[in-house]
Formats: C-alpha cells, sequence, structure tokens
C-alpha cells in the first residue's frame, strides 16, 4: 500500500496532468483535494489531448475510482461540459466518479464577483482565472457556501439560494452598480444539474478509508502549485485554496497519517500565468524560446505564460512546505540546444543575499536573483525512455536540481506523452529502474 500526495513546486503547470495519469496505472483511487476549474490538466494518449479541469487525470483508464474531496469547489456547468467531452471521446462513465457531498458549488455569482473585483483591482489585479475560485472560497469560510449535496435536498438548496441572493444582490447593485441575479433561473438552472449529477455524488472520506483498508494505492492530485497555496505561495498573487500537501488531507478526509509520499512536479525551467513576482522572468529571446518550444499557453485560459530560469530557492520552499519525498522533472526537453543554461540559487536586495524565499512581497518583487551557470546540451532529448542516453550535460544540470533543492529526483519528463518519461524510481511503487550509477554514466 501506498498513498502519495501530487504537487505542483511552483506556479502550476508544471505538468502535473501528465505525472498523475502515468502513476495512475498502478494506482487504485485518483482524488483531487482541492481548486476548482481553474486548473487545467493535460494528458496526452494514443486516444487524443484531454484538459481535465475538474475530473482528476486518472479517468482514462478503466477500473480507476476518481473522486472529487471536500476542498473542491465545483461549478457543475463545467463539470457537466467536461463528462459530456470525455462520453464522445469514449471515455466510460459511472460509479467511477464520486464527488464529495461536502464540496461547495461555484454559483453564477462567484464568477461575476471574481470578474468584477479584477477589473476593479486596475493594476494590481491578480490576473485570476475568472472561475468564481475566489468568491466561492469567501463563502465556504464565511459559512453560507451552497454544497454539492444541497442539490439532492431542494428545499435547502432554496432556502440558502434565496438568503444568499438577498446579500449578493445588494452587494452587486451598490458597489458594482449592476443588476442582481434571479433567483427562479437560477434555482431552475442548479435543479437540472442535480439531476444529472445525482449518481456521482458521494461519501468520499468513507470510500477512502474503504480503499485504505483493503491496502489499496490513493493518488491525491494538487492543483495549481505551491507558490500559489493561499499560505505559502507569493500572497496576495495566489488562487484561494490549500494547493500544498497539507491540502490533500483537509480536502479530503484522510488523516496525515495514511499518507506515505508527497511528489513535487517542476518545470526544469519556470513558468507562471497571470500576476505577482518572478524573480527569474525572461524577456529575452531566451524566454521567448521556452515560450514557444514548451508550447506555453494556459491550458484554461489560453494566456501566454510568462517565462524564466528555474528557481531553485522556490524549489527549496516548496521541498520544505510540502515535506516533498521526491521530485518529478518535467519538460527537459525544452532545454535541448541551449548553449548555456542558468538556475537561480538566491536573492539579492537591498545588499543583502537571501537564501530562501522572502515573506514580503516587497523584497520577492523587486530583489535580483543571483545565477549559476551550467553548460547546455545539443542533442535532442525528447521521449527518452532510459537515463543512460541522457547526454552528461544534462545528468549534471539534474543532478545539480538535486543538490540545490535538496530532494531526490524519480521522474524525468521528456515529452509531453505518455510514454515520454525516465522513471528512476516510480514514487507509488517505490520499484527503481535498472541503471548505471548516474554520476557515472
Ligand atoms: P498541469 O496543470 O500541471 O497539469 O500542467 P499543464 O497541463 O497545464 O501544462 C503542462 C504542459 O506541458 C502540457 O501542455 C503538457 O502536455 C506539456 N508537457 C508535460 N510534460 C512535458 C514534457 O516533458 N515535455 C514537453 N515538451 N511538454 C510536456
Ligand atoms: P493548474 O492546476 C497556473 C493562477 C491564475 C491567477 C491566480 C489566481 O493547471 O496548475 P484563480 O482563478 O485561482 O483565483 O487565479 O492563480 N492559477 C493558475 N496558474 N495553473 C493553474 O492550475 C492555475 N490556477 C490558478 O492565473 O494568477
Ligand atoms: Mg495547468
Amino acid at each position: 500500500m501506498a498513498n502519495l500526495i501530487v504537487v505542483g513546486s511552483q506556479w502550476g503547470d508544471e505538468g502535473k496532468g501528465k505525472i498523475v495519469d502515468l502513476l495512475a496505472k498502478d494506482a487504485n483511487v485518483i482524488v483531487r483535494f482541492q481548486g476548482g476549474s481553474n486548473a487545467g490538466h493535460t494528458v496526452i494518449t494514443n486516444k487524443g489531448t484531454f484538459i481535465f479541469h475538474l475530473v482528476p487525470s486518472g479517468i482514462l483508464y478503466r477500473g480507476k475510482l476518481c473522486l472529487l474531496g471536500n476542498g473542491v469547489v465545483v461549478d457543475p456547468a463545467g463539470l457537466i461540459e467536461e463528462l459530456d467531452g470525455l462520453v464522445l471521446k469514449g471515455i466510460k462513465l459511472g460509479r467511477n466518479l464520486i464527488m464529495s457531498h461536502r464540496a461547495h458549488l461555484i454559483m453564477p455569482y462567484h464568477k461575476a464577483i471574481d470578474r468584477m473585483a479584477e477589473q476593479a483591482k486596475g493594476a494590481r489585479r491578480i490576473g485570476t482565472t475568472g472561475r468564481g475560485i475566489g468568491p466561492a472560497y469567501v463563502d465556504k469560510m464565511a459559512r453560507i457556501g451552497i454544497r454539492v449535496g444541497d442539490l439532492l435536498n431542494p428545499d435547502l438548496f432554496k432556502k440558502k439560494l434565496q438568503e444568499n441572493l438577498v446579500e449578493v444582490n445588494s452587494f452587486l447593485r451598490h458597489v458594482y452598480h449592476i443588476d442582481g441575479f434571479h433567483f427562479d433561473k437560477i434555482y431552475e438552472e442548479y435543479m437540472t444539474y442535480a439531476k444529472r449529477l445525482k449518481g456521482y455524488i458521494g461519501d468520499v472520506p468513507l470510500i477512502l478509508q474503504k480503499a485504505i483498508e483493503r491496502e489499496q494505492h490513493i493518488l491525491f492530485e494538487g492543483a495549481q502549485g505551491t507558490h500559489l497555496d493561499i499560505d505559502y505561495g507569493t500572497y496576495p498573487y495566489v488562487t484561494s485554496s490549500s494547493a500544498c500537501a497539507g491540502g490533500a488531507c483537509i480536502g479530503t478526509g484522510v488523516g496525515p497519517t495514511k499518507i506515505h509520499g508527497v511528489l513535487g512536479v517542476t518545470k526544469a525551467y519556470t513558468t507562471r500565468v497571470g500576476g505577482g513576482p518572478f524573480p527569474t522572468e525572461l524577456h529575452d529571446e531566451i524566454g521567448k524560446g521556452f515560450k514557444t518550444r514548451g508550447q506555453e499557453f494556459g491550458a484554461t485560459t489560453g494566456r501566454p505564460r510568462r517565462c524564466g530560469w528555474l528557481d531553485a530557492v522556490l524549489l527549496r520552499h516548496a521541498v520544505r512546505v510540502n515535506g516533498l519525498t521526491s521530485l518529478a522533472v518535467t519538460k527537459l526537453d525544452v532545454l535541448d540546444g541551449f548553449r548555456e543554461l542558468k538556475i537561480c540559487h538566491g536573492y539579492r536586495y537591498k545588499g543583502k543575499l537571501y537564501k530562501e524565499v522572502p515573506s514580503d512581497l516587497e523584497t520577492l518583487s523587486n530583489c535580483t536573483p543571483v545565477y549559476e551557470k551550467l553548460p547546455g546540451w545539443s542533442v535532442d532529448t525528447t521521449g527518452l525512455t532510459s537515463y543512460k542516453f541522457l547526454p552528461t550535460q544534462a545528468k549534471r544540470y539534474l543532478t545539480r536540481i538535486e543538490e540545490l533543492s535538496g530532494c531526490a529526483i524519480d521522474m524525468i519528463s521528456t515529452g509531453s506523452g505518455r510514454g515520454d518519461t525516465i522513471i528512476l524510481r516510480n514514487p507509488l511503487t517505490k520499484q527503481r529502474q535498472k541503471r548505471k550509477s548516474r554520476s557515472s554514466c
């Protein structure tokens, strides 16, 4: 039995979907624990390209149970669209997908408030995905949220919606000077969703407990990334949930003593979508090269991602706050052909050297990255599945990532396809690939 949490170690889009899909082959249960349809997890198989927003990235295999934990915020319209898309591609859905009664619903007014609040912020805007994520978590914490389980109780749903709309409509009229929402329209719409989704609602902690008793493998699929976490990220330029490993316990109802490992997914360089500090961001040809070769456009919004060198300071922070037990490094192939590579290992601000991520935005936004240079490689690493075929310079780069982050690499991704991966040790099954010593080959 091994229960493994997979989290992003940067600002999201590290390739979690690809890694979770790959590991899901050996898992029994795959569970999302936070976030909502702000996530866009890409999985590419011989059946085509899939972009998952809410559905766990294990759904493509038969016989795997996919769950949405209580920590997730569910947009029912988005979920139904996603389910329809999967059915069209021949994926069988039924009792292989269950969402928690306790997960909160995203309501149309959450999306409106998200968009309006962003507009009002002007230059200080976060660059949210506009999916209503922040306002839905606000309602959850304010204890006025409407939960997935409420869809099964029309009277309760009606009462909560009526009460919420009084407040929401007054807020929208007075603060944003727009008309409010009509109760009847939302109520009818959500009761249609209830009919469609009622078969997918269940008691997720209980289901997970049974899986644990049967000694099954559980994969916890994180969304976003450590530096978008509400507590440990670059606040306020973050998302509104706990994207770190701790969120997996809160967001599913599984206790920390049942977790056996935490895999951090990191790109071989860094990207970010939306606003906020990014010390190693590149505005030159190299940054453009990452964007073009790495196809760095958001899977959810299509926005171009900001690109920069790998930041080991951010990575060390991720290792610490998640208790990472190993790393999966993705997109190594995107670095092919660069004569020289850089890794940031510290920041300098007002004459002071920072080896850890400063908690204040002012320092992080204005610091200068301190780099070490490493030689690049000219050979094509795309699709490599064996460590021994990597060029020496790539091995050196990977070893340096391990040294600077203080965390061992278990997986190296060399392409977007399911098979384009070097698995040194499977973090779920703990099986190792036979290989020559890493430093000698
Ligand atoms: P996620 O949100 O963490 O699941 O990541 P996204 O799916 O948003 O973004 C990762 C992108 O990189 C997707 O388009 C993947 O298909 C792609 N990708 C993942 N791993 C690799 C890799 O090793 N090499 C290349 N070239 N692309 C990759
Ligand atoms: P995955 O799971 C990258 C970013 C948004 C914005 C900030 C807040 O695919 O890695 P929100 O809509 O959550 O309130 O936006 O967080 N963001 C992501 N960036 N990948 C994601 O998810 C993201 N989800 C949210 O761009 O800066
Ligand atoms: Mg993504």
